[in-house]
């Protein structure tokens, strides 16, 4: 048994295909490694959870950890009944669509099996982070689980096996937080009732943002037309908010991108609050972006490229 193990796990961010993906259409998801969680383990007299959002024994754990709270009931059940203490330092904002209950989950299962010195393995992680996220979310689609587990960009279709992207070239995003909760559980509930009253309306939605997530795939994978893929992702927006997943918050975020020279902006994972992506030209465009979302009152700004160190 190790003294003091250490779980780390990145956010993931959506890059397109979220509520799609639900249907089957494919989406692509990618590391965010600006925004990370580490959980430490250490040996305690009774087992403790300590966390910016929750302090205090597993039986107390409220309920939007329960996901977390049974993993860890099962997870020491099998490695070894001693209590420990469970610290979670987290930089992934909580429910804004940048995975935070996949990453808190992955982070502290890391850490569980480093402190009982057990060989862990991607699958076996996969399906503890699933088992959690089914607790948290309900029927996921299961594409922040497989981003956060592998940590790389990855091209997610539901029931199907796993494609890893290539980026081809650097690509330069400015990401923003509303500062509001996403709802994602209410908006795949909402889209799914619309998809049962109108199907010939709202199907082809759905369809157009698979295909719309093809046709970014192949220009990350070849040669990366930076407004061509801008004007699919803003495309993909317009289709997001006519399946009422958008909201005000993201959408004057939107428009502050899209009005400093973004190429392309939209919400990313569940939507209505949470955060949004925009993609630019180059580092210079990425700090105009950045500051005119910090002036339009983002909470948070991050500039984040794909392409060099995450993949
Ligand atoms: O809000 P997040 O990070 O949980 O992303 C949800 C993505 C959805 O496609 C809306 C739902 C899902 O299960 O894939």
């Amino acid at each position: 048994m190790a003294a003091l193990a250490t779980g780390i796990a990145t956010a993931k961010l959506i890059l397109c295909g979220e509520h799609a993906v639900v249907y089957g259409e494919p989406a692509i998801s990618v590391p965010f490694n600006q925004a990370i969680v580490k959980t430490d383990v250490t040996e305690a007299a009774e087992t403790s959870f300590s966390s910016a959002f929750f302090e205090g024994s597993l039986d107390e754990m409220p309920t939007f950890l329960a996901g977390i709270k049974e993993i860890t009931e099962l997870i020491l059940k099998k490695l070894g009944s001693q209590s420990v203490k469970i610290e979670v330092m987290s930089d992934v904002p909580i429910g804004r669509g940048l995975g935070s209950s996949a990453a808190v989950a992955a982070s502290i299962i890391r850490g569980l099996y480093a402190y009982f010195e057990e060989p862990l393995s991607e699958k076996v992680l996969l399906d503890w982070v699933n088992q959690s996220e089914k607790i948290a979310h309900g029927k996921p689609s299961g594409v922040d689980a497989v981003t956060v587990v592998t940590g790389k960009p990855v091209w997610f279709e539901k029931n199907k096996s796993l494609e890893l992207i290539h980026f081809n070239q650097k690509a330069h995003f400015v990401v923003a937080d509303t500062g509001i909760p996403s709802e994602t559980r209410s908006a795949v509930f909402d889209v799914g009732n619309l998809l049962q009253e109108n199907p010939q309306l709202y199907q082809p939605m759905i369809v157009k943002l698979g295909n719309i997530s093809r046709e970014i795939k192949k220009y990350f994978e070849t040669d990366l037309d930076v407004v061509q893929v801008g004007l699919l992702m803003t495309e993909a927006q317009g289709l997001l908010e006519k399946l009422t997943v958008s909201d005000a918050s993201l959408e004057k975020l939107i428009l502050a991108a899209l009005k400093n020279g973004a190429a392309g902006a939209k919400l990313t994972g569940g939507g209505r609050g949470g955060c949004m992506i925009s993609l630019v030209k180059n580092q210079e465009n990425a700090r105009k972006v950045a500051d005119a979302l910090q002036q339009e009152g983002a909470a948070r700004v991050w500039i984040f490229t794909i392409g060099e160190d995450n993949q």
